[in-house]
């Protein structure tokens, strides 16, 4: 592992395997009646949020006070500096105050990048404009491994506003990484430039495309991001590119729906397919997050990979020695 988590393409197929077996290790401490070890104590861990945020700061937050590390949220929200200088004040403060890692969400691409070379902390991107949100495949990586033997060939459509999604784009790396076949699907408009050079499928016709897939992971459209006019409209959208129950008949009987959150319902995702519990994964999503990210502040901050018999460690204590 790197000493900085920015993006999904600084994970080998090592390294994902790696997080994905400590995650699935470290799950064991949600299912226990008292929710924590002592991993990280004496550890600090700062969320640094720029931009809204539900499940990955709450996650974060969760994950990090479950290995018994100190938390400080910083919410940023409203500052008048200009985002540059506010994130790289803000960041030296933080340093000063001796914490040992940064997880950061900020409204511009590039910016967990910047804040690695400002601090000696460990960083982790937790959303960086439309650039990045490793995190987020990884969770979804763990989710795909929950149902499936293999990543390796497995067919994965990745379905909307491609465009604006960090999402997307730390999935197709981690997805590619890991051998998995990856199809994106959306208008035109909401393909980015150059989206050819990313070595995956394109396609327009979601019907086309989803009889074949094993996993149909939809993408919120982001109205916030969107500055032009990328769609007629939300209807016309939803009735080419939204997962409905007809749509939902189409895919193969073992497919899985996931969508990251937050969902526009009646969207890019029906209510009735949301609330699926056959097909809909969107809440083992959101609480593998947590094991996930336990995983991944446990291998940043404490050591090695925890091995699936043992214990989880207690502090200072290294694994396998
Ligand atoms: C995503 C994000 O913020 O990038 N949500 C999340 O972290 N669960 C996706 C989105 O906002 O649509």
């Amino acid at each position: 592992m790197n000493k900085h988590l920015l993006s999904a393409a600084d994970l080998s197929a090592f390294d994902i395997r790696r997080v994905l077996d400590t995650a699935r290790h470290l799950a064991k401490v949600t299912d226990r009646a008292i929710k924590k070890v002592p991993t990280l104590r004496g550890r600090t861990v700062c969320n640094l949020f720029f931009e809204d945020s539900t499940r990955t700061r709450i996650s974060f937050e969760l994950a990090a006070k479950r290995l018994s590390a100190d938390v400080i949220n910083f919410s940023a929200r409203g500052s008048s500096l200009s985002k540059g200088e506010s994130l790289k004040d803000t960041a030296l403060t933080i340093e000063a105050m001796g914490v040992d890692a940064i997880v950061l969400r900020h409204g511009a691409s590039g910016a967990a990048v910047r804040l690695a070379g400002w601090v000696q902390a460990h960083v982790v991107n937790a959303g960086d404009g439309t650039h990045e949100h490793p995190t987020q495949a990884l969770l979804d990586l763990y989710t795909m491994r929950q149902h499936f033997p293999s990543l390796a060939g497995l067919r994965v459509a990745i379905v909307g506003d491609v465009l604006h999604s960090r999402v997307a784009r730390s999935n197709v790396l981690a997805l590619k990484t890991m051998g998995a076949e990856v199809t994106l699907v959306a208008p035109p408009t909401l393909l980015p430039p150059r989206v050819e050079t990313w070595g995956v499928g394109i396609a327009y016709d979601l019907d086309a495309v989803l009889p074949k897939q094993d996993v149909v992971m939809l993408l919120r459209l982001q109205l916030e991001r969107q500055t032009a006019g990328y769609l007629p409209t939300l209807r016309e959208y939803a009735r080419l590119y939204g997962l409905d129950a007809r749509r939902l008949a189409a895919m193969p009987g073992h497919a899985i729906v996931m969508h990251p959150g937050p969902m526009n319902r009646g969207v890019e995702i029906a209510a009735e397919v949301a609330d699926s519990i056959q097909r809909s994964v969107v809440t083992s999503q959101v609480a593998n997050g947590i094991s996930v990210r336990m995983a991944l502040l446990y291998l940043l901050l404490g050591g090695p990979a925890v091995a699936e018999a043992e214990p989880a460690p207690a502090a200072g204590q290294a694994v396998g020695t």
